[in-house]
């Protein structure tokens, strides 16, 4: 096997863009070439000011700045980037199918399959192929099929390297994985990849598996994570109505060393591209092999979280007197999460919707969410027209001028700087009564019920 010289990276999201910008900061003798097909995102990686940026995430603008333009370049040029390189990731998305067989589940793997055929037309020596898109399980013997039977008569290795950073901690995780999974058959390309990560993560935490493990673990790892935050969002409905406070509840739990106190904070629900991506796809090939159970029981830690963003936005109607026709409603929060301006299936959105719908007048103010991108999702849903959507929402960049004149505020993410608003200020601000409706419990009841408001948490 040939010494790795030169890597391409397809795909320039946040995935692919935070993972190669790590490797050739910690592999200086490494050239890593990120390309997409998106020529305005390649033109933002590439923008001088750091500030610009594709994707904001804490960290990311220091660890470009050092490796940019030294070993680490972006572009649209992707059959170059192929031609040269001896190892290639595929970070290109695999979102939930929208059409056909296993719509709404299964994992459209389109964008996947014309990358195949683009390495397999354009290679013409031996490369090491690396799965960093999460994919269901047995995607790698669909790649190895394409690469085998479309390509130039060369060899091809397939490796499995999901990625397991969270966004908005992406570079403390990169920088400090708690392990790197490489799953593959060929010991000689496994080998190649291992040194890869061995520049900066202890050899120990390195763990090598066959093709499928590898595979299966990266949707197992999210489906746990997802379920533990539906098990603590189901107990947050019981707390409301028993009287116990979920908070207390998570940290006299956490505290068994085998439950551990990590992912049990109850929330709106939880968003993001993968964890509602991955479950979907486990249920769809559990039923495919005829597990119904195996799926059932999956499937529910999906229904819980639609549940827990349906139980919120209702729950805010409710109290505000059964209507919200017409009343402004203030949404501190768009993204799935803090520290990132990643929007993908974030609870926001949903409970905008269910509001919109009863024609509430909702104004936005995220910290790092443009208009544009809040509109294309509520546009995306489908579930009301473009104009209509422009007419009873609207987004602002200053939240002390949205507060004004507000019935309601709704946390829906949990920005810091929510917590520092001099809320004495915004309750003068607001119409009376006031009511904050906090989907993650960043607010203190107490204080908030000092200053007059009517203040809901979830899980209290
Ligand atoms: C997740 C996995 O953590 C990561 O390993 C994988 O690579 C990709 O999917 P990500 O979606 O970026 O990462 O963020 P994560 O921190 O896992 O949060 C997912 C969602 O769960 C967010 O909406 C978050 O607000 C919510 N969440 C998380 C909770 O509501 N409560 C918790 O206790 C933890
Ligand atoms: P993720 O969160 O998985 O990184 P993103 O949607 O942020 O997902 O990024 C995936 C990127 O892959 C997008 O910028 C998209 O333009 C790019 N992409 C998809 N298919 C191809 C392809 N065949 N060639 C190059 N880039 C591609």
């Amino acid at each position: 096997m040939r010494e790795i010289k030169r890597i391409a990276c397809v795909g320039a999201g946040y995935v692919g863009g935070p993972t190669m910008s790590v490797i050739a900061q910690k592999n200086p003798h490494i050239t890593i070439t990120v390309v997409d097909l998106n020529q305005a995102r390649i033109d933002a990686w590439n923008d001088p000011d750091l500030n610009n940026l594709p994707i904001y995430e804490p960290g990311l603008d220091a660890v470009v700045g050092e490796a940019r333009g030294r070993n680490l370049f972006f572009s649209t040029d992707v059959d170059k980037a192929i031609a040269e390189a001896d190892m290639i990731f595929i970070s290109v998305n695999t979102p939930t199918k929208t059409y056909g067989k296993g719509k709404g589940q299964a994992a459209d793997l389109k964008y996947i399959e014309l990358c195949a055929r683009q390495i397999a037309r354009v290679a013409k020596d031996d490369k090491i192929v690396v799965e960093k898109s999460t994919l269901p399980v047995r995607t790698a013997a669909t790649l190895k099929s394409i690469l085998d039977n479309t390509g130039n008569g060369v060899n091809f290795h397939i490796l499995s390297n999901p990625e397991f950073l969270a966004e908005g901690t992406a570079i403390p995780d990169l920088h400090h994985p708690d392990r790197v999974l490489i799953g593959g058959e060929d010991i000689r390309a496994i080998e190649a990849l291992v040194q890869i990560y061995e520049a900066w993560v202890p050899r120990e935490r390195i763990l090598t598996t066959n093709l499928w493990s590898s595979e299966l673990s990266k949707l197992v790892a999210n489906a746990f994570l997802a379920q533990r935050v539906s098990s603590i969002n189901a107990i947050s409905e019981l707390c409301e109505v028993t009287g116990a406070n979920v908070d207390e509840v998570s940290r006299a739990i956490g505290y068994d060393s085998r439950i551990g106190s990590k992912f049990l904070k109850a929330s709106v629900g939880f968003g993001g591209s993968c964890f509602q991506k991955d479950i979907l796809n486990l249920v769809y090939i559990a039923r495919s092999y005829n597990l119904t159970a195996v799926a059932d029981y999956w499937e529910q830690v999906i229904l819980l979280n639609d549940h827990q963003k349906e139980r919120f936005a209702q729950h805010i109607i409710k109290t505000m007197y059964n209507t919200v026709n017409g009343k402004k409603i203030v949404f501190l929060g768009w993204a799935f999460k803090k520290d990132t301006n990643d929007t993908r299936e974030s609870a926001a959105i949903y409970v905008a919707d269910h509001l919109l719908e009863e024609e509430a007048e909702i104004v936005v103010y995220d910290p790092k969410v443009s208009a544009e991108q809040i509109y294309r999702d509520l546009d995306y849903l489908g579930t009301r027209s473009p104009s209509e959507n422009r007419r009873l929402l609207t987004v602002v960049s200053d939240p002390y001028e949205a507060l004004a004149e507000a019935h309601a505020v709704a946390i829906l993410t949990e920005w810091d700087e929510f917590k520092h608003y001099d809320w004495s200020k915004v309750k003068d601000k607001m119409k009376k009564p006031s009511f904050v409706f906090d989907g993650r419990k960043i607010l203190n009841s107490k204080d908030l019920q000092d200053l007059g408001f009517q203040y809901y948490a979830i899980g209290e």
